[in-house]
């Protein structure tokens, strides 16, 4: 399908038991088991709601990723994502990145031992040098939110697996309509849907695609475990963006 005919069929569907086409808000935190040993699929609303799981199977669409999570922030995402790396593990990530960004790697994840440097992510030399033995991931927002500066995705995603590293890319200021990283080779794209993917300055939200299931399961785990989800009325607003 065409990308503006996805956009366009996003958050569209035919409820089974009612006829709605638009997904429903699903307000439940509990959902009732069949039968012992049965589920409908959905247990608990911080693992799984089903108005988050058609915002999730849309934007992996839209990104063309093998997943998509939902967060209730944008700095939830972008936690999400950094929660799978360890203490010892080493990123290299965009100077310029946006204020949040910055201060959550240099304030939070600093004291748990995931240590960061700062780079000029137009400067592939400077990229390249910041790598470590302990590198795990190279972050980059393009373009970079104040500065607006622009890099080169793919060649950074090619210069991440050379080294076996992951690329993450920030595409809040771009969305998939006009940039979809995970194209050009990125493995992890993150957004703060509060801005342009929800449109309407009226829901605060973040989003992560995987590209392959590894990566996406591990994120399913932290995001599951971690518990900062988007809630269904939310969902259904960003549907609606
Ligand atoms: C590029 C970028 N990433 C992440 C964030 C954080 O998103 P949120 O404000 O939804 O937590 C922002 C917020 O402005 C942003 O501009």
């Amino acid at each position: 399908m065409e990308f503006c005919s996805k956009v366009a069929h996003v958050g569209l569907c035919t409820d089974a038991k009612t006829g709605a086409i638009s997904t429903p808000i699903y307000q439940s935190a509990t959902f009732r088991h069949p039968g012992l040993g049965q589920s409908t699929g959905f247990d608990y609303s911080r693992t799984q709601n089903p108005t988050r799981k058609v915002l999730e199977e849309a934007v992996a669409d839209l990104e063309n990723g093998i997943a998509g999570f939902a967060f209730s922030s944008g700095m939830a995402a972008v936690s999400g994502v950094l929660m799978i790396y360890s203490s010892g593990d080493h990123l290299v990530v965009v100077e310029d990145c946006y204020g949040g960004t910055y201060r959550i790697l240099d304030k939070v994840f600093a004291r748990f031992g995931i240590t960061t440097t700062f780079v000029d992510s137009s400067d592939m030399t400077e990229i390249a040098q910041a790598i470590t033995q302990d590198t795990k991931a190279i972050l980059v927002e393009t373009p970079t939110n104040p500065l607006m500066k622009i890099a080169d995705i793919r060649q950074i995603a090619a210069l991440a697996h050379q080294h076996k590293l992951h690329c993450i890319v920030d595409n809040t200021f771009l969305t998939p309509y006009f940039q979809r990283p995970l194209e050009l080779g990125a493995d992890i794209v993150i957004h703060s849907g509060t801005k342009y993917l929800s449109g309407h300055n009226d829901v605060l939200c973040g989003i992560v695609v995987a590209r392959e299931a590894e990566l996406a399961e591990k994120i399913r785990f932290i995001q599951n475990a971690t518990g900062a989800v988007l809630g269904p009325q939310d969902c259904w607003l960003l549907l609606r963006g």
